[in-house]
């Protein structure tokens, strides 16, 4: 498998986990609720970026240059983290709340630039057998971690 598709396949997870935070924030009494789905956000979001960035940054530096792409990438991820961390330091579970839903609305518009723009152009510029290894890489990584 590719790892743009393992990609692809991570973020059909993240829509449907930021479907339920939606659904279900405004409904939530209490801070430590809203902090835990953040806490499981940070948790899943954290490697998916690092994977990102370890695959994406050096190969494609010079056509983000090209399209003005290349901080936001890169800094959106550490954006995306900012905003998961501001949730744990809110002391009243309204702000708690609109914080992580603005994570959440940030994350989906960074999501689509991914699918729209990032993965298409990986798959233009590397080639079909490095994508393929690099798919299987994540695949050990994945067996090593669970063992
Ligand atoms: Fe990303
Ligand atoms: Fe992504």
């Amino acid at each position: 498998m590719k790892i743009t598709d393992v990609l692809r396949a991570e973020h059909a997870v993240f829509h449907n986990l930021f479907d339920h935070i939606e659904a279900t924030v405004p409904r939530l009494k209490t801070l430590a609720e809203v902090k835990a789905l953040a806490a499981v956000v940070d948790k899943v979001h954290a490697p998916h970026a690092k994977t990102e960035d370890d695959l994406f940054m050096e190969p494609l530096e010079h056509c983000f240059d090209q399209i003005g792409q290349q901080e936001t990438f890169h800094d959106e991820h550490e954006m995306i983290d900012a905003e998961l961390a501001k949730v744990h330091k809110a002391r009243e579970v309204k702000a708690a709340k609109k914080i992580l839903l603005g994570a959440v609305a940030r994350s989906r518009e960074h999501f689509d630039k991914e699918e729209r723009i990032v993965f298409p152009m990986a798959e233009h510029i590397l080639k079909a057998k490095t994508l393929s290894e690099l798919g299987q890489a994540w695949l050990r990584r994945r067996e090593v971690a669970e063992k």
